[in-house]
């Protein structure tokens, strides 16, 4: 027998819109979402009804696993034209699976104000634009909703900078930032400490979020150059590898967005950076759906409509990466939309969402 291709089988199953899944056409289903890419062991465990929801929504599916469908019905065209029967077009889709996922990491040449960098591996579209800002000693805060990538971008800028990489999380006290001596004498020190004295990217996280007095200790250290300690007698300097990014966490993104932090950032702190802001990017979660294209359109529609409603629930890209990789383990839709996806939101708010087609 001969294997189809994603062509044949569509012209075999017809207009999407119009289709009925029956006792005969079930098997040409599966062969056909197995060759756009979805988990054989999702696509063989579904019932007629969501197989058939599958192929209605062939045209949202089209769009990821265009290299893979492409590629598997080129080797499915040369099975046919060497009629190796024995090969199992399942073999065929992880093996392409597998030749993608080894494929070395992009490399991106950005040209900085302090010289040449090599931006390496899955990179947010908003990488570049920061690592010149921190290339020229600005510092930047950056505003979007919470998951949408904003400590990778830090760590990505750290690595293609080769400075070492500190975070600080939500601060409710200053000796977080400049650390503290205990009873004992010995000094606890901060990522802050270490970045400030010996050179480093340092990440100051929901910084919207932060007590009003660590913040304002931050900037004057910022602005004048030096920090006192409680281990030192002598203020220390800034070293000059030293780097600041912020983070403001929001809900919703452009014009409508509201910041997650319980204090509306001041004037003076927000002069003091260069704010740009971050989105969710949608080429790198396509790239973390791992070809699950159903599930990715779900999400997105999810988010569209939790934007739309105002509803204060956050849709990241976490959600996508966690719920694609539960759904290929075999988890099922049900248990991954609430355990990923909606995670606790109100039933009034649920009702709200219209995520349907
Ligand atoms: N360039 C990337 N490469 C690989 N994974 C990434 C990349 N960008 C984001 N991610 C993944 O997406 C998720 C969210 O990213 P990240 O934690 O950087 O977002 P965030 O905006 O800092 O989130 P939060 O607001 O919760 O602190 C993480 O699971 C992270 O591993
Ligand atoms: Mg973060």
């Amino acid at each position: 027998m001969s294997r189809k291709t994603v062509e044949e089988l569509e012209q075999a199953l017809g207009e999407p819109s119009e289709f009925i899944i029956t006792h005969d056409n079930r098997n040409l289903v599966i062969q056909w979402a197995i060759l756009k890419g979805h988990s054989p062991v999702q696509i063989h465990s579904m019932r007629n009804v969501e197989l058939a929801n599958l192929y209605h929504e062939k045209d949202l599916t089209d769009k990821v696993t265009v290299e893979q469908a492409l590629a598997a019905d080129i080797f499915v065209k040369m099975i046919n034209a060497f009629q190796i029967a024995s090969i199992d077009p399942e073999m065929i889709r992880s093996l392409i699976k597998q030749e993608i996922e080894n494929q070395p990491p992009k490399k991106l040449e950005i040209i900085t104000p302090s010289g040449n960098v090599i931006l390496e591996g899955v990179i947010h579209y908003r990488t570049e634009l920061i690592l010149k800002i921190v290339s020229l000693n600005h510092p930047v805060m950056m505003v979007g909703p919470a998951g949408c990538g904003k400590t990778s971008i830090g760590e990505k800028v750290a690595q293609a900078l080769q400075l070492p990489f500190f975070v600080t999380s939500t601060i409710n006290d200053t000796h977080e930032l400049t650390g503290f001596v205990d009873g004992y004498g010995k000094y606890h020190t901060t990522p802050f400490r270490q970045a400030f004295e010996h050179g480093g990217i340092w990440i100051a996280d929901e910084i919207d979020a932060w007590d009003a007095s660590a913040l304002l200790a931050a900037n004057s250290a910022l602005a004048n150059g030096f920090s006192t300690f409680p281990d030192v007698s002598q203020p220390i300097f800034k070293h000059q590898n030293f780097r600041m990014i912020a983070t403001a966490n929001t809900f919703g993104s452009g014009a409508s967005r509201v910041y997650v932090g319980r204090n509306e950032l001041d004037a003076a702190s927000l002069d003091r950076f260069a704010v740009v802001d971050v989105e969710y990017d949608l080429t790198l979660e396509q790239q973390f759906s791992r070809g699950n294209d159903r599930w990715l359109n779900y999400v997105w529609k999810t988010r569209k409509s939790v934007e739309e409603k105002k509803i204060r629930h956050v849709v990241s890209s976490r959600a996508i990466i966690n719920g694609a990789i539960a759904l290929e383990a075999g988890v099922s839709w049900k248990d991954v939309e609430e355990i990923y996806l909606f995670k606790g939101m109100s039933e009034t708010d649920r009702k709200k969402i219209n995520n349907k087609d």
